[in-house]
């Protein structure tokens, strides 16, 4: 641990971001982005999950007091966002979706700037504290690359950096692993799982996947509404009788009814053998149920049950569905 590392809530303390009856419309164009949202959440990693244009991002902005809602209150540990935006300010550190830094600074001038902006004044601790960020998201090689020369990957790890780097004990982050590879991802999922040993994350994603089993707690958002509130494995039973395995003809696939969706397909002899989510009697002839779905079938068979099907052409369709 860092001189700066500060221990979470000891047991009994007060939860560190509580979300209450928070509403948004946005001005431009009327949109309601949040419909009274209520999220109590603790320490460690917590998972915000929806399609797109569910509110992820708008409720991030809430919390980060980038965006004062229309109606209600949120405090991140214990202050009030709207009434004392300094005092949240200073523990939250923010990896927005649109990070991009300044493409022609380098590395390390950019976690330089970010730290003086933070109140860092001390030329010598900053420099510690700076060396230290860039070892705990393992970018400390390319230090003093120009932004613009890093890869997808590394420039999302640069947003992660640049959110800690006044070492804050809540962290919020915006689908950090949009765009990243397959290698990329599951080095950001470890160091996500890393972190949130120390602190509280709220992360944002649309890849189901991307929670990873650090993820213990999480919630299913969509049109500014919770929909589900719980852990991946209550979500995962849920859809169980959800998930089926079958094998079919070419020409059956396009002649599933209504209300049964291809989670993922791979030829098999002559025919295909499918992953579908829906109900048990809409099912095709032969088909089985799945015994241990997968956290995104969990996903999907659950959005479909809330009647959004377009849920799935939104999420990433991997190859096990997993
Ligand atoms: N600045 C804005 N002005 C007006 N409407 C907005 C603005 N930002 C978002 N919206 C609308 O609010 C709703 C929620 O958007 P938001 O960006 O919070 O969704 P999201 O869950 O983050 O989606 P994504 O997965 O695409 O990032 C959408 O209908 C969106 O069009
Ligand atoms: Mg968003």
């Amino acid at each position: 641990m860092s001189e700066h590392a500060r221990p979470l809530a000891a047991a009994g303390e007060r939860p560190t971001i509580e979300i209450e009856g928070v509403s948004h419309v946005y001005r431009r164009g009327g949109v309601r982005a949040l419909d009274d949202v209520s999220l109590t959440l603790g320490p460690g990693l917590f998972g915000l999950l929806g399609p797109n244009g569910a509110g992820k991002s708008t409720l991030m902005r809430v919390l980060t007091t980038l965006l004062v809602p229309t109606s209600g209150r949120a405090r991140v540990m214990g202050a009030d966002v709207v009434a004392q935006p300094e005092a949240v300010r200073r523990v939250v550190g923010y990896l927005p979706q649109e990070f991009g830094a300044w493409r022609i600074a380098r590395v390390r001038e950019v976690l330089d700037m970010m730290a003086r902006l933070s109140g860092l004044d001390d030329a010598a601790a900053r420099a510690r504290r700076i060396d230290e960020v860039l070892e705990l998201v393992g970018l400390a090689e390319v230090a003093r690359r120009r932004v613009k020369a890093l890869s997808g990957g590394m420039l999302r790890r640069l947003g992660v950096a640049q959110a800690l780097v006044h070492d804050p004990p809540v962290l919020i982050v915006d689908e950090p692993t949009v765009g990243l590879d397959p290698a990329e991802r599951i080095r950001f999922r470890r160091l996500v799982g890393d972190l949130g040993r120390e602190r509280v994350i709220l992360l944002s994603t649309h890849i189901v996947s991307d929670l990873g089993d650090a993820c213990a707690d999480m919630a299913v958002i969509d049109r500014g509404r919770v929909l589900f509130r719980g852990s991946p494995r209550e979500l995962v039973r849920r859809a169980r009788g959800r998930v089926f395995d079958a094998v079919v003809a070419v020409d059956q696939e396009a002649r599933l009814p209504e209300g049964v969706e291809v989670v993922s397909r791979r030829p098999e002899g002559v025919g295909i053998r499918l992953r579908l989510v829906g109900a048990g009697e809409a099912m095709p002839a032969g088909a089985t149920p799945v015994e241990e779905p997968g956290l995104e079938e969990a996903y999907l068979a659950f959005m479909l049950e809330a009647g959004r099907s377009a849920a799935i052409e939104a999420s990433d369709l991997g190859g096990g569905g997993r």
